[in-house]
């Protein structure tokens, strides 16, 4: 079992690895955010490979991030579970900044991205009804509530814009009311290709602002780096513990899930 981490706004470095090695990988796609980290996470003997979606600085826009090149690598690299974060704005009163919710549905929203790696000479059609792999779910959230003193929710429907915009006011009372609880920009492809290159995928969100269904004010940069800084702790409590707690002979369906769904053979995504 090798174990990814694509850190999200407010986590640029790696976990407390050890003998890390920056990998340069090159894929089809280009190259990934940055050369992934790969290292021993303590003592535990596992391998964790992490790469910051962003980029080092956070010098790439949700639009521009390499998602293909990402999960290529990662998949390249023998990563069979991926752990993710994200910032996210709130959409409901009772999921104040600094909360964490481990979304269990999305709604797509994004309009300028590759989100397969069959889009030539096959036809690959794959369920979608589960996003995030329910089982590192379950264990990303059970991370979440015993390794942190943060608020933590349990499943929640993550809509996924384009950006680089925040929303319009009249954007977000619309989400608000389909019954959607967090806002961000990033889930989107990344979980899809995921699930394309059979890794298990689940993501830990932090929520940095309200939205502007809340406020007369704007949703600001500021704000949400501000609170994607005091959500870091967590985030990475979180995902230390969820390396830990992922059973070392874990299985599911998201190892087999091009079964029944490929049209044609090809070898557009890594063995
Ligand atoms: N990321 C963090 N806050 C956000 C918001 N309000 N809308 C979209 N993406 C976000």
């Amino acid at each position: 079992m090798t174990i990814g981490f694509i850190g999200g706004s407010g986590i640029y470095d790696a976990l407390p690895l050890q003998d890390t090695r920056t990998v340069e990988v090159e894929t089809p796609y280009g190259n990934p955010s940055a050369p992934p980290t790969v290292g021993e996470f303590g003592d535990t003997g596992r391998e964790v490979v992490f790469v910051p979606r962003h980029g080092p600085d956070h010098q790439r826009s949700p639009t521009a991030i390499p998602y293909c090149a990402n999960i290529f690598a990662l998949k390249e690299l023998g990563v069979t579970h991926v752990l993710a974060s994200n910032a996210v704005g709130s959409l409901r009163e009772e999921l104040p900044p600094q909360t964490l919710v481990i979304p269990d549905q999305i709604f797509d929203r994004t309009k300028h991205r590759d989100s397969t790696f069959f889009d030539e000479d096959i036809v690959v059609h794959q369920p979608f009804a589960e996003p995030y792999c329910t089982e590192l779910n379950e264990i990303l959230t059970e991370a979440a509530e015993e390794a942190t003193d943060a608020k933590v929710v349990r499943g929640g429907t993550y809509v996924c814009i384009e950006g680089p915009q925040y929303s319009t006011r009249a954007e977000s009372e619309f989400y608000r009311e389909q019954g959607w609880d967090i806002i961000g920009m990033t889930t989107i492809p990344e979980a899809k290709l995921a699930r394309e290159a059979e890794m298990a995928y689940a993501t830990v969100t932090g929520v940095t602002d309200y939205d502007v269904w809340k406020e007369d004010s704007e949703v600001t940069l500021e704000e949400v780096l501000k609170n994607a800084e005091k959500n870091e702790t967590a985030i990475k409590e979180t995902v230390e513990a969820a390396i830990e707690a992922i059973p070392e002979d874990h299985d599911c369906s998201c190892h087999s899930a091009l079964d029944g769904t490929i049209n044609t053979p090809d070898d557009a995504i890594p063995e």
